[in-house]
């Protein structure tokens, strides 16, 4: 059966203050169980697109729906249906994992957790132990990100946003983050993620937007990047070679 759409953007538009159009009628959709990659470098608008279906901006023009709810006509509604980790988590680094996945948590909406709910959430992202009931401040980044990926799954939103996830991860920390965000497809998520990373693109996703000045130039699917170079299909796309 086919998926419903979690996450769509119609026609998303944004000119900010300054004159400068960041986004220009971008127009895409994620269904539950697909990561959707926008791929862009610097500058191609992919953090704008983002902040417009977390209600931090008003799109100049066109609409983000999460789960069906149109985010500029009811931004908290929409918020109780989507997890965030941006580049720089915004976690509380007074708090210990535990606490912060509790005050998460009932930030969504959700009141009737226990300490076993968090700690199971926290084992499935493969955080050890020791660091449950520590505070965040000693923690690298890998180690928060999985505290970030924990909140998301004890929030239990249909829909995961993720601004350049991977950026400033080892090797190894960015593999795990993989496996966990594969784990978290299977549950039936739709995961949006932002990256100028061809390859972690390419890696992780089930489809690609290609992102240049603010515009989406092509959508291609694991299926057609299995035929392509994506590397060179990129450059192409954003050196004006293929038209759009
Ligand atoms: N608050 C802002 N005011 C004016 N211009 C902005 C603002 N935020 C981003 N921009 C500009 O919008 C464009 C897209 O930025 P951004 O969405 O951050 O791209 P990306 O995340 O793909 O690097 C860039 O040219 C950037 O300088
Ligand atoms: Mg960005």
């Amino acid at each position: 059966m086919d998926q419903p759409n979690i996450l769509e953007a119609q026609k998303l538009t944004k000119v900010y203050e300054d004159g400068l159009c960041a986004l220009d009628h971008v127009s895409f959709s994620v269904k539950a169980g697909e990561i959707f990659c926008l791929l862009g470098d610097n500058g191609a608008g992919k953090t704008t697109a983002i902040n417009l279906f977390l209600g931090f901006l008003n799109p100049t023009e066109g609409t983000p729906f999460i789960n069906g709810i149109d985010v500029t006509k009811d931004p908290l509604a929409a918020k109780q249906h989507v997890a965030y980790l941006s580049d720089v988590v915004m976690l509380y680094p007074n708090f210990t994992a535990r606490q912060n996945l509790d005050f998460f948590a009932r930030l969504g909406g959700r009141h009737n957790l226990k300490r076993d709910d968090y700690y199971n959430a926290l084992r499935q992202v493969g955080l050890q132990e020791k660091a449950f009931e520590q505070r965040l401040k000693g923690f690298s980044k890998g180690m928060r990100q999985k505290v970030g990926l924990a909140i998301a799954i004890v929030k239990e939103a249909p829909a995961i946003i993720l601004d350049e996830p991977t950026s400033g991860l080892d090797p190894k920390a960015a593999n795990e983050f993989l496996a966990i965000l594969h784990q978290l497809r299977a549950q039936g998520r739709a995961i949006l993620i932002s990256t100028h990373d061809i390859f972690r693109a390419k890696e992780i996703s089930d489809t690609v937007g290609i992102m240049s000045e603010g515009k989406l130039l092509a959508v291609k699917t694991k299926a057609e990047l299995e035929h392509e170079n994506l590397e060179k299909l990129y450059l192409d796309y954003i050196q004006g070679k293929v038209a759009a």
